[in-house]
């Protein structure tokens, strides 16, 4: 849906009660979007929608982004609710913050199952609504999936998103579906707070701010006109 349509635009945002996902479901609705929420919290997404005070514009959907009958249920009651999907923004994901030597396989097998299953359940459950309405996919990646961390293994699930992005927008071309990738570099959010340290490393960082302003860019493009790639740093951000 080009700009000159947004009002009333319905945007699905995965893992939005938080960071950068919460930052876009924010400015979606100031641009005055109907949202989707999703996340794995009920209350954790009551809360976040109840301080949009959104009213009927914002609804917030428990679902789990690795299940595919949860995440298709989740794009159902988001069109039973508003009636169409325009856009979907795959955003949910995390990190271990480890590596190859010293990290947990164990975690591993989740963080591949939400950051690279998560986003292709949800544009396989999400393109029929999307070619209806001639939609637009973000897919929320990172500049590690552009540039390797050795022995990192969310290094190697952005990546394989960066490249499903690709594979995703060459699926479509034609069906009048947009794909975008966004490439955050550093961004001071909830994230962090699985690292060791609990923080954002030392260094330069962006709000969430600062991303979902490239998300919701990419979503108010032109009609015929599509983002495919954005790579966004801290100004000072090396990798
Ligand atoms: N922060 C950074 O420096 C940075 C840099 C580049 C890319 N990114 C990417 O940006 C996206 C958003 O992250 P953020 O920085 O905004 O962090 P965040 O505040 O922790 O948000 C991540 C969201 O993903 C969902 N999520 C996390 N773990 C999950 C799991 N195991 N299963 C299902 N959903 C899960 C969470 O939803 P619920 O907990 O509500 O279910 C949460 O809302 C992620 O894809 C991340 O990889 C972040």
């Amino acid at each position: 849906m080009s700009s000159e349509h947004s009002n009333g635009a319905v945007t699905l945002v995965t893992g939005g009660a938080s960071g950068i996902g919460a930052a876009t479901v924010r400015r979606l609705v100031a641009d005055g979007h109907r949202v989707a929420v999703t996340g794995r919290d009920q209350a954790k997404l009551d809360a976040f929608v109840a301080e949009l005070d959104a009213g009927e514009r914002v609804v917030a959907l428990a679902a789990d982004t690795t299940d595919p009958a949860s995440i298709s249920g989740a794009v159902e009651a988001a069109l039973k609710t508003f009636g169409r999907l325009d856009h979907v923004v795959a955003n949910a994901g995390f990190s271990t913050h480890d590596n190859l030597a010293d990290g947990d396989p164990a975690h591993w097998r989740e963080m591949l199952l939400v950051n690279v299953l998560g986003p292709a359940l949800l544009v396989k459950a999400a393109l029929p609504a999307l070619t209806e309405s001639g939609g637009r996919i973000v897919m929320v990646g990172s500049t590690a999936g552009i540039k390797n961390t050795p022995g990192n293994m969310y290094s190697v699930s952005k990546s394989a998103l960066t490249s499903f992005a690709e594979n995703t927008r060459v699926l479509v071309t034609g069906s009048g579906v947009a794909v975008t990738l966004i490439a955050p570099g550093r961004v001071d959010t909830p994230f962090w707070e699985s690292h060791p340290t609990g923080v954002v490393p030392d260094g330069p960082a962006m709000t969430p701010d600062h991303v979902a302003e490239a998300i919701v860019w990419s979503l108010a493009q032109p009609a015929g006109v599509e983002v495919n790639t954005v790579v966004v740093r801290p100004t000072g951000q090396v990798h």
